[in-house]
């Protein structure tokens, strides 16, 4: 390990995080019993203009009427470029009482979006006497917050998560599709010919780099990586392809932008029953092999040594923190 010990964030399960517009009160209602790890009420994208001061309305509401149980309840404010968001920050605040975890930054750009408004929560926060401090989800979706995720990771002591937001990252960096997540069937390799002449076309995940780039920042600066929308909600297994080869990279867990993507998430971002029993099973030669000195061993016939011993924790602990959720 590096002298430098990496402290991690407060942790929370992050399974599922569902999106909520908050110009609909029905949903804000239906989203606190859902199986959501974490819900965000969106003062953002899903809402129109005209209906932004009635949103932040039925949020502040929502906040202080509906009981949210366990779950962890954070506000997508609007971008620091439009003149909505220091009243969403304010009146959020202000007015949504102890209940709201977190907040979250979309299009953050550099750190100075993050230091702008945890200045203005830490205003709000003690003038108004909060006991609970807020934490920060930034989405890194756009070319400038991918240039610089790093410094955006590292910005505050709030920071709790960092999300790739897919749509705007494709529109910022002009990516050519349409589709909010998913693959696209012009981006792939055409293999060399076969001695028959055949060739095979292999499609690709044109999100590779991004959501590597942003899980590295994410984990170097101790957060949680999530991975964003999968548009197409009615696609349930190109949604499980999607949240598993992110969960692989590392991200905890998956925006849903439905509720039928809550359980697929949940199901993805949970370690099996069969991952978890050989997590154990390699702690357990791995106690065996230190009592006899030995720093590696085998086990069904490859390599384990104390990396395995981290790899594993990290399974078992996942399972333990969902079980004490129930
Ligand atoms: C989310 O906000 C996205 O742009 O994908
Ligand atoms: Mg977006």
């Amino acid at each position: 390990m590096s002298f430098k010990i990496v402290e991690q964030t407060r942790p929370r399960l992050n399974r599922s995080e569902l999106a909520v517009p908050g110009s609909n009160p029905r949903m804000l209602e239906k989203a606190a019993q859902s199986a959501a790890d974490v819900v965000f009420l969106d003062l953002e994208d899903a809402v129109a203009p005209d209906d932004k001061a009635q949103a932040r309305k039925n949020i502040i509401q929502a906040l202080n009427d509906i009981d949210w149980g366990d779950k962890t309840v954070s506000v997508r404010i609007n971008g620091l470029d439009t003149h909505y968001m220091y009243r969403d920050v304010v009146d959020v605040v202000e007015q949504g009482g102890e209940r709201l975890d977190l907040i979250m930054i979309p299009k953050a750009g550099t750190a100075s979006d993050i230091y702008a408004v945890d200045m203005l929560v830490t205003q709000i926060e003690a003038a108004i006497g909060r006991k609970k401090r807020l934490g920060f989800e930034m989405i890194i979706e756009t070319a400038l917050g991918m240039a610089n995720v790093d410094e955006i990771a590292a910005a505050s002591p709030r920071n709790e998560s960092l999300h790739f937001g897919v749509a705007d990252y494709a529109a910022s960096t002009k990516m050519r599709t349409t589709a909010i997540g998913g693959p696209n069937p012009d981006y792939g390799v055409l293999t060399d010919p076969l001695e028959d002449g055949s060739r095979a076309f292999h499609w690709g995940d044109m999100w590779h780099y991004a959501i590597a780039r942003m899980v590295v920042a994410a984990r170097a600066n101790g957060l949680r990586p999530i991975d964003g929308p999968f548009g197409d909600f009615s696609d349930s297994d190109g949604f499980r392809a999607h949240a598993n080869r992110a969960s692989i990279l590392g991200c905890e867990g998956k925006w849903a932008i439905h509720p039928s993507q809550i359980p697929l998430a949940n199901e993805v971002n949970g370690p099996s029953e069969k991952d978890v029993q050989q997590a154990k099973r390699i702690l357990e030669a791995m106690e065996q092999a230190q009592k006899e000195g030995r720093g590696a061993v085998t086990l069904d016939g490859k390599l384990i040594d104390l990396a395995s011993i981290r790899q594993a924790d990290n399974l078992v602990q996942k399972a333990e923190q969902i079980a004490a959720k129930g």
